[in-house]
């Protein structure tokens, strides 16, 4: 784990850094124990593609829930040869039958916080306790609860073993229509739904067209106060 003061300065040095150049201390620091998380929305694909101009052959791996649209899953496939990479799949011990077994139906309507716990934040407690980076495509622009993230936090990812981790947050400065440019002028495969209104697309019960003029992520979780799906607020920053 690295030092708050390393951190800070870090965040100093990358402020800026053109994103390949922070992949890269990435790479050179922890090599394959640095992991890409993605839903396959547009910041994640940048820095796939980013990654893999540069040779930095980081391990993709996706949360599945079980819940995504078919467009998402089939999207996965096209990149996978697209970049010609596996991407793993973390999937949740109950399928979605068990759980409705276990909690009832459609525990999305009822607890989404709950549901998301199950589907998708254990799932990605168990992959960080093998990886010592984990690589978002978070950016400051896509909500009020993002704007103060870092390039580089220091987390508690597991208070009983003492385990900390660094959280990269490489596209942070990136605005929605750079992404965009970027995909296009590489010709990067991306979700269909995104021409179809969709701006912010997670699980297909939560997620909805967003209106023009809404925030990026209106989208997600509509008539609910819930604005993160808890894989960014669970664990204890230090930097
Ligand atoms: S979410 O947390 O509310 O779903 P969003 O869809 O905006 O967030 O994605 C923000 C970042 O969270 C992504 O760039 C990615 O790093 C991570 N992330 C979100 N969903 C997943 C997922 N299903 N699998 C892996 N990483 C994810
Ligand atoms: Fe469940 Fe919705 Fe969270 Fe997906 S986004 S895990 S369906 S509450």
């Amino acid at each position: 784990m690295l030092s708050i003061e390393t951190i800070h300065e870090l965040n100093e040095r990358f402020q800026s850094e053109p994103t390949e150049a922070i992949l890269a201390w990435a790479w050179e620091r922890f090599g394959p124990r640095a992991a890409i998380g993605t839903s396959f929305q547009g910041a994640g694909l940048v820095m796939m593609h980013l990654a893999r101009r540069k040779g930095l052959d980081f391990p993709v791996f996706t949360l599945d829930t079980g819940l995504l649209f078919p467009e998402t899953t089939a999207l996965r496939r096209r990149l996978e040869s697209f970049f010609g990479i596996q991407i793993e799949s973390l999937e949740p011990d109950l399928s979605v039958e068990k759980q409705a077994e276990a909690y009832g139906p459609e525990l999305w309507k009822r607890d989404p916080d709950l549901c998301c716990t199950v589907r998708k934040v254990v799932p990605l407690q168990s992959k960080l306790a093998s990886i010592d980076c984990w690589i978002t495509g978070l950016r400051r622009q896509q909500s009020d609860t993002r704007a103060s993230i870092g390039i580089v936090e220091g987390y508690v990812s597991d208070p009983a073993n003492g385990r900390e981790i660094i959280k990269l947050n490489p596209m942070a400065n990136w605005a929605r229509d750079a992404v965009w440019d970027y995909l296009k002028q590489h010709q990067i495969p991306y979700n269909p739904l995104q021409d179809q209104g969709y701006r912010s697309i997670g699980c297909m019960p939560c997620t909805h067209r967003g209106g023009a003029g809404e925030s990026e992520r209106a989208g997600r979780w509509m008539g609910f106060q819930k604005t993160e799906c808890g894989i960014h607020t669970f664990m204890t920053r230090k930097a």
